[in-house]
């Protein structure tokens, strides 16, 4: 090693160690979550070009945090895609699982991020109900994760343990055994949480408000894809409440938002909820952060004036905590900003403030990309690649501290 080689490694190393010991903000670089300020954590975003790690959202602000006085259709839900199929899982049944997986974490962790719309596959298997990411109506030992009720457990216990919280849980519905629903989700403890059907508006009215959901402990919001359970066990039929753009590649076109085809046309205002995904057909993690990123609030504001100028009530992604920067989170902030103040995000709503009444401060998620490139921008002694594979065996070893 040359000697002006070896000044520019301690060099490198020494501006690392110093810029990493701060609690940074977003969009500034990281070698490791810790040194991310809360609701942050550290990644790349290769997809957009972005090779350094940089601080970037995993959680959005709690609408209900500011204004709990307004109907239910007036917020909008971080909502993890298919929620049970994580990366890494193994089936519950011993098998490898050789389905695709959506998303990073468990779903406890998805609720303490802020994640409040879970899409759940439930299947009729080995006399039971469980979550699968299967074909065909069928589950496999090799397409099965776990049993439903572990993880309706596991949000009963989110729902006693934060009573001001509600969830909403939207299911794919392949069961037939009859009551097959039903059972489970009484045995997880959740009917006392039930929202009724006979209080959900039938012809594009507001809902109760949250204030209203919160005193009455109605906080668990359920809906199935099979009509018949509405007048058999009391379990909503999606899109008699909602409409929903296409899900899949047909919905990640920029400039269209198609009405999935369970769904009525997206402006179709007798429905009081609005549901937009935005995910391929084929999970995609790498890309992920691409698509989370500005291509989703572009096709929020597509989606918004399909839907005849309504901001969508749940936002659906794949790998919810990759962005290059705000992300799914920050998605979420701004449907929150113009559904429950008019303001362009909520962090921007005054806390119990009226319609219109913003606060100009800049948006938390503010800090351009761009801004302190510590560390790493004048250090110009070796081809960027190198660099960049030298960053990531140092940040290995930070991972592992
Ligand atoms: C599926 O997994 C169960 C254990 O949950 C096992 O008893 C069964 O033999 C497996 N089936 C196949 C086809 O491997
Ligand atoms: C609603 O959207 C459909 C397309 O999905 C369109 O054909 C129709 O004209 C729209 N209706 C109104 C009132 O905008
Ligand atoms: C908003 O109103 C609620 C209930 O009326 C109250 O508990 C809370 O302190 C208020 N928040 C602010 C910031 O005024």
């Amino acid at each position: 090693m040359t000697r002006d080689k070896l000044w520019c490694t301690v060099l490198f190393i020494a501006t690392f160690l110093f810029s990493s010991s701060f609690s940074n903000k977003e969009g500034q670089t990281c070698a490791a979550d810790k040194n991310c300020d809360s609701g942050l954590h550290c990644e790349t975003c290769l997809a957009n070009g972005n090779l350094r790690p940089r601080c970037t959202r995993i959680q959005p602000i709690l609408p209900t945090s500011k204004v709990k006085s307004l109907p239910f259709n007036r917020y909008s839900w971080l909502t993890t895609h298919n929620a049970f199929a994580r990366l890494g899982a193994k089936s519950a049944t011993g098998s490898v699982i050789l389905a695709p997986t959506n998303q990073q974490d468990s779903i406890p962790r998805q609720l303490n991020n802020g994640v409040r719309g879970l899409m759940l596959d439930m299947y009729d298997f080995q006399n039971d109900i469980w979550l699968c990411h299967s074909f065909g109506g069928k589950c496999y030992n090799f397409t099965a994760f776990q049993p439903v009720l572990k993880i309706l457990q596991q949000i009963q216990n989110f729902l006693e343990s934060n009573p001001t919280e509600i969830i909403t849980i939207i299911i794919e519905d392949y069961v037939t055994s009859p009551q097959g629903l039903t059972k489970v989700f009484n045995a997880a403890g959740l009917r006392k949480y039930w929202f009724p059907v006979s209080r959900m508006p039938k012809n594009g009215g507001d809902w109760p408000t949250v204030n209203d959901m919160i005193t009455k402990n109605q906080r668990l919001v359920v809906f199935t894809s099979k009509s018949s359970k509405e007048a058999s066990e009391g379990i909503a039929y999606q899109w008699k409440y909602m409409v929903e753009n296409q899900y899949g590649n047909g919905g990640m076109v920029a400039g269209s938002c198609p009405n999935r085809a369970e769904s009525p046309s997206m402006n179709t205002t007798s429905r009081s909820l609005v549901l937009v995904n935005y995910f391929p057909d084929a999970p995609n993690f790498p890309a992920a952060c691409k698509y989370n990123s500005a291509p989703l609030v572009a096709m929020m504001k597509t989606c918004y004036q399909a839907a005849g100028k309504r901001w969508p009530n749940f936002i659906a992604v794949d790998y919810y905590k990759r962005s290059d920067g705000g992300g799914a989170p920050e998605a979420v902030d701004i449907s929150n900003g113009n559904l429950v103040c008019g303001c362009g995000s909520i962090a921007n709503c005054k806390a119990n403030g009226t319609y219109g009444a913003c606060d100009d401060k800049p948006e938390p998620g503010a800090t351009p990309p761009a801004a302190p490139d510590t560390g790493f921008a004048y250090l110009d002694c070796r081809p960027a690649k190198l660099r960049w594979l030298f960053g990531t065996a140092l940040l290995s070893t930070f991972f592992w501290l």
